[in-house]
């Protein structure tokens, strides 16, 4: 578990370069601009064509065991609106293995943290999920978009999706939410002040069966974003038991995980009523 596949790559700096340059635009805007048509205005465009090499506004996501086309829309300035590569992974995984495995989403309660677009949740509610996507406030305008876009193919299944905020190690939140079958968290690891709230979030939400699935694209070696990573994946270790998912995509790392069972953590998961402020 201590090789966890941190490697330097170009996709990754060409990612850290990126952020840093649309974080750079965002700054200048004053407040976040939700354009409300599916179409980009021509500076969006252009500025999106610059920064992003030609990455459409609009981008899809094939379901083909479920011959559905998941729509997307990114945001060409803010860095949290864009599609990452772990959710297209976990979006993948999911079906793959619901195909495989006698359809286990359906009917689940799942919870996407930190979901941005929340591709992973909406291919959870087309697989039958009852999913719940969360992020900060000022990302809730683009996951109802997400869900608005699809709700004909989430609707022809027999899943559910709602937009809700979720600020990890926010309370009152936490405690209005039941425990969740499937938590999923897509490239949201990369801050280090947030980790402790997430994996608390986490375990308060979890119940002694609950999967965690976690994809994380590679950070540069030493760099406070792998720091980040490092310490979620240590100090999360003591509620949940990782292995690695076999995904397809070479820049990122995917974990599944499940509560862990070797120490007394089980019984001490089911003893965490949600609101309580142990961790
Ligand atoms: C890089 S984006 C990834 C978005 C999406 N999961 C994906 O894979 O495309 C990280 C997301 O985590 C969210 N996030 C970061 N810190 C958070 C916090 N403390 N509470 C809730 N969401 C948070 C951000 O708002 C952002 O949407
Ligand atoms: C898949 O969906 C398309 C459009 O919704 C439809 O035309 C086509 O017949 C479908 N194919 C299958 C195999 O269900
Ligand atoms: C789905 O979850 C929501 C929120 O937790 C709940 O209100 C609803 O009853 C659930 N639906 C089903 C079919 O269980
Ligand atoms: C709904 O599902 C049926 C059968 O599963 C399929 O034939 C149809 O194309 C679907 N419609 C939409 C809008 O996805």
């Amino acid at each position: 578990m201590t090789q966890i596949g941190i490697r330097k790559t170009i996709p990754t700096l060409l990612f850290l370069v990126i952020t840093a340059r649309l974080d750079e635009a965002h700054k200048s805007q004053e407040s976040e601009n939700v354009p409300t048509s599916q179409e980009a205005s021509p500076f969006d465009a252009e500025y999106l064509d610059r920064v992003w090499g030609g990455l459409s506004w609009k981008r899809e996501h094939e379901m083909k065991t479920l011959n559905i086309t998941l729509h997307l829309k990114i945001h060409p300035i803010n860095p949290v609106a864009v599609l990452w590569e772990p959710a297209t992974a976990i979006a993948s995984y999911l079906e793959e293995s619901c195909e495989e495995n006698n359809n286990w989403v359906r009917g689940k309660k799942v919870l996407e943290l930190g979901a941005g677009l929340g591709l992973p949740g909406l291919a959870a509610a087309c697989l039958g999920g009852n999913v719940t996507v969360t992020d900060k406030p000022e990302l809730l305008p683009w996951l109802q978009h997400g869900i608005d876009l699809n709700l004909k193919s989430i609707q022809n299944t027999s899943g559910e999706i709602r937009a809700e905020v979720l600020i990890w190690g926010d309370d009152e939140k936490i405690r209005s939410m039941p425990r969740q079958d499937l938590i999923i968290v897509s490239e949201a690891i990369y801050d280090i002040s947030t980790v402790d709230d997430l994996i608390s979030t986490m375990v308060r939400l979890s119940h002694d069966d609950t999967t965690i699935i976690v994809s994380q694209g590679v950070w540069i070696e030493g760099s406070t974003l792998e720091g980040a990573w490092t310490k979620f994946f240590h100090d999360s270790a003591e509620y949940f038991e990782f292995s690695p998912l076999p995904v397809e995509y070479d820049d990122s790392i995917s974990f599944v995980g499940k509560v862990r069972k070797t120490s007394n953590t089980e019984e001490k998961i089911s003893e965490i009523s949600p609101g309580h402020t142990e961790l």
